[in-house]
């Protein structure tokens, strides 16, 4: 497929990309998308329902796709734009839609940037964000292909966020956007308002970088006239990128274990577990908890006196943390709640054998906590207890498998760091774009 697939719409990109693509020639760059295309489509199997993204990216996958067609693989796609139906229909893939699948088994997609760790998305620059998120919202498993420019370590820094909205009150519409902090503008296309498949405008909106893109993607979505946004948000699983080192395969933190993980962070008062639990969250999208507050109003007041909790005490508390992860497994959700959990036995009640829980323990040293705590305000928790908390902690174990980040960092630096933890990024091969051959067999090693 031809580079600048959809080059009438990008008329609002930001100047970043446009400079770092500048660098591989167009061809060095089309054989990245394709590396990355070709790695995602072994994963469609037989009888599978495959979503169909759009852009230059997706387009190398529907050419692959259509050749292990050819080769006699069954499946049929739903397209996420008129476009993309277009060329899926012209290279034989058969079409269906969502009146006879309710459910997608896998979309192969493009995206404008890939957030590191996280692996969110800003995508919609082609102009297909709302039918790519009704298609990736009835897919069990999204992956991402991309060449390495698109990967990023804040959404916003390269490309401006597109946003679907109604043409009537347009204007309306793009003031309540900039409220929200955006600088946005509608959209152009050949001198005209650029419309979508679905007969509405777009708004490219400039919100620079993105700390909080879950409660960013909800604001939006509150503003009358937007249909939706382009931020995609623990949605990619997995990503597939390609550089001139090869082609990587980057598993989301979502993706942990099989299912969705809850995290318990762990540490002795004053080590920033709400800090560091908020900071996930709001990378993550996932449900925060914190777990102070399940404190019976009794254990409250015992340590307002700087009188430290028993055994019994903390129990009837650990019971409700336990409560809490139990509904986030039960409704198959991520989720993140704080809890000192100073002794194993008291992980043991919290744990135990949920295999969905991954404990974060939050390693700091006497002298680095005490200060955290000297500066805190307004908190339950005297200093004059640390003593005792660190007197009964118990240090998490290797058969714990406990991820353990050294505290010293920022709350945003340790946070990153147990997203790079969770994740996992394989070099499926080396050098792919530089000696891809049409349908050579991926090769799957672990990154060294
Ligand atoms: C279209 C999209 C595309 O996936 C995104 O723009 C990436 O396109 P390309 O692969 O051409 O860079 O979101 O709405």
């Amino acid at each position: 497929m031809r580079q600048g697939y959809f080059r009438n719409s990008r008329e609002g990109r930001r100047g970043g990309r446009d400079v770092m693509n500048a660098a591989p020639s167009s061809d060095d760059q089309d054989a990245l998308k394709r590396a990355a295309a070709e790695a995602a489509v072994q994963l469609v199997e037989n009888d599978m329902v495959v979503g169909l993204g759009s852009g230059s990216t997706a387009a190398f996958a529907i050419e692959a796709l259509a050749r292990r067609h050819r080769q006699g693989l069954r499946f049929v796609g739903i397209p996420t734009s008129e476009r993309t139906a277009t060329h899926a229909k012209a290279t034989g893939i058969p079409l269906t839609s969502f009146s006879e699948h309710r459910q997608i088994d896998l979309t192969i997609d493009g995206a404008d940037e890939v957030e590191h760790g996280t692996l969110n998305l800003i995508k919609g620059l082609g102009g297909a964000l709302l039918r790519e998120k009704i298609v990736a919202a009835a897919s069990h498993r999204r992956a991402i292909v991309v060449d390495g420019s698109k990967m990023v370590d804040r959404l916003g820094t390269q490309s401006s966020l597109p946003v679907e909205v109604v043409a009537f009150g347009l204007e309306a519409t793009r003031d309540s956007l900039e409220v929200l902090g955006a600088g946005a503008r509608a959209r152009m296309s050949s001198g005209d308002p650029f419309v979508t498949d679905n007969g509405n405008l777009i708004l490219d909106c400039d919100f620079g970088r993105i700390n909080d893109p879950a409660h960013l993607e909800k604001r939006i979505r509150r503003i009358v006239g937007v249909v939706e946004s382009g931020l995609f948000v623990s949605r990619a699983d997995p990503v597939f990128v390609a550089d001139a080192a090869g082609v990587h395969r980057l598993d989301s933190a979502r993706a942990h274990r099989g299912s969705p993980p809850i995290l318990v962070i762990m540490g002795v008062s004053g080590s920033g577990k709400s800090t560091i639990a908020e900071e996930l969250s709001a990378r993550l999208g996932w449900p925060f908890e914190e777990g102070d507050s399940l404190h019976p109003e009794s254990n409250i007041a015992k340590m307002h006196a700087g009188i430290p909790l028993t055994d019994a005490d903390r129990l009837p508390w650990l019971d409700r943390v336990a409560a809490w992860i139990d509904e986030q497994r039960s409704k198959k959700q991520p989720g993140i709640i704080t809890c000192s959990a100073l002794k194993r036995a008291y992980r043991q009640i919290i744990i135990g054998d949920r295999p969905e829980v991954r404990l974060v323990y939050l390693r700091g040293g006497r002298d680095l906590i005490a200060e955290h705590l000297a500066g805190r305000h307004g908190h339950f928790m005297p200093p004059a207890l640390l003593r005792s908390q660190i007197d009964t902690l118990e240090e998490p174990d290797p058969s714990e498998d406990p991820l353990t980040v050294d505290l010293g960092a920022s709350g945003a630096q340790v946070a990153h760091e147990i997203i790079r933890l969770l994740g996992n990024s394989v070099t499926i091969s080396r050098g792919a774009a530089a000696h891809h051959t049409e349908g050579a067999g991926m090769h799957w090693r672990n990154s060294a």
